[in-house]
């Protein structure tokens, strides 16, 4: 156990895991979704969810984490006797390759146009036209895929100090940096106060009960939660790591961060004319390159530090958090098979190569192989985001609220009495029934409806 590496240093440990929960949800998905979900009242839902049920959950996994030193499977194996909670650790590991898969797709489309905007080749003029004939291409996007996730192969094969922790504490300063930037000059843009307008003015009719569980699905997809992969994380913490406290920080850093992605896009969109907010997912690869070249027209220059700003923002974002999902299967293959890490990992990046190609091929040449509607692509978001994730939260934390001994827990959560919590009660309350009634009955609602 002792060569399985660990993080050095607190700040190493928060911008690894910030680092993890930051990504294409935050600043890909949390705008779409706001923009057509009802603006500032989806906002609001999403802010409940995180406090409520995300927070409870990530403070688990990090029990989990810690306190058994071991990969997401292990872990449950150690903590428990029976051996049913170990499935829970399975799902966990599934969903890992799932994630990835599909996320790198997205992250080697970021990659590309990252390139692009540094190389002058974004064009405005029909950009609609170039994202779809980029992605509907066989090769082209397999290779910025691959390219993106040799990337992530890189650091995750250096292991947690030199690789892991290294290299989040060099991407997540200069992530939050180019936000910083860029949240000013989006503000200062004419449409800002219009932008600022959509994005914060509740529409409550639009909150419909689908929506209430795409917030929660989208506050779990956003944090990490209920796969493992922060509990992963944890198994690298050391002893004196305040969990509740550092929970608390990832949730902030996150939530911030993704309000801050809709102060950046919004303003930026509403400086030109006819362009919709709704725009879904194609809002970052098919709007934004048509506001940048309209909204700059007559500042070149400021076009060109905007745009590169931006795609290098969501490919640090991307890659962050690919490393941690990375980390899930790598950790869990080396233990179990007992494989080094370097092999582990790049049998792991084999396979993320594998899936990720039938995901990209969902947009191309497979785009009309769909089961129930579907390509191979939204059945594996589908599947974690709506499925895996929820479920994998409602048992992670009753297995931390029950089944695990409440002196574990609150040693864990106290550092054996050392730490004085705020709340403790309170989080423990929440872990033991908020969190999983809570997340089981958005989720129940749903899968009903999907049977009627
Ligand atoms: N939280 C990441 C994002 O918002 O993009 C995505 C993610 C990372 C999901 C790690 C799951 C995971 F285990």
């Amino acid at each position: 156990m002792n060569n399985r590496g660990r993080f050095d240093s607190k700040l190493g440990v928060v911008l690894a895991s910030a680092g993890s929960a930051v990504g294409l949800g935050n600043i890909w998905r949390f705008p779409t979704e706001v923009g057509q979900n009802g603006g500032a009242a989806f906002i609001l839902v999403y802010i409940a969810f995180v406090l409520f049920l995300a927070l409870p959950v990530m403070v688990s996994e990090f029990v989990i984490g810690r306190s058994s030193g071991a990969n997401i499977v292990h872990a449950f194996r150690k903590l428990a006797p029976t051996k049913w909670w170990m499935i829970v650790g399975f799902m966990g590991v599934l969903a890992g390759f799932l994630v990835l898969s599909f996320y790198s797709v997205v992250a080697g489309w970021t990659l590309k146009y990252t390139i692009d905007a540094i190389a002058h080749r974004i064009s405005g003029t029909d950009p609609a036209q170039t994202f779809n004939n980029f992605v509907s291409d066989t090769w082209s996007p397999i290779f910025y895929m691959t390219l993106f996730l040799l990337l992530t192969h890189f650091v995750v094969i250096r292991g947690i100090k030199g690789g892991i922790e290294r290299y989040s504490k060099l991407m997540m300063p200069l992530l939050l940096l180019i936000i910083v930037i860029l949240v000013g000059c989006s503000l200062g843009m004419p449409g800002s106060v219009e932008g600022l307008r959509f994005l914060l003015k509740p529409d409550f009719s639009k909150v419909t009960p689908h929506v209430v569980l795409s917030a929660m699905a989208q506050a779990f997809f956003s944090l990490s939660v209920g796969i493992g992969c922060l509990a992963t994380y944890a198994s690298y913490f050391n002893k004196d790591m305040n969990l509740s406290g550092s929970a608390v920080n990832v949730c902030a850093i996150d939530t911030i961060v993704a309000i801050i992605s809709g102060f950046i896009i919004f303003p930026a969109v509403f400086s030109v004319e006819g362009v919709q907010a709704d725009a879904g997912a194609g809002l970052v690869f098919i709007t934004l390159p048509h506001v940048f070249s309209s909204a700059f027209s007559q500042m070149p220059l400021v076009g060109y530090v905007f745009s590169t700003l931006f795609y290098l923002l969501l490919l640090l974002a991307a890659l962050t958090s690919s490393i941690s999902m990375h980390e899930i299967c790598t950790a869990f293959v080396s233990e179990h098979y007992n494989f080094k890490r370097k092999y582990a990992a790049t049998l792991v990046t084999l396979v993320y190569l594998f899936l990720g190609a039938a995901c990209s091929l969902s947009f191309g040449p497979w785009k009309d192989c769909k089961l129930a509607g579907m390509t191979v692509f939204d059945w594996f978001d589908f599947a974690t985001a709506m499925f895996i994730m929820p479920v994998g939260g409602i048992f992670i934390s009753l297995f931390v609220g029950w089944r695990l001994e409440r002196e574990l827990l609150t040693n864990e959560l106290t550092n054996n009495g050392m730490l004085k919590v705020k709340g403790l009660n309170v989080l423990i309350f929440l872990i033991k029934w908020v969190a999983p009634i809570g997340v089981g009955m958005v989720f129940l609602n749903e899968l009903a409806k999907l049977f009627n």
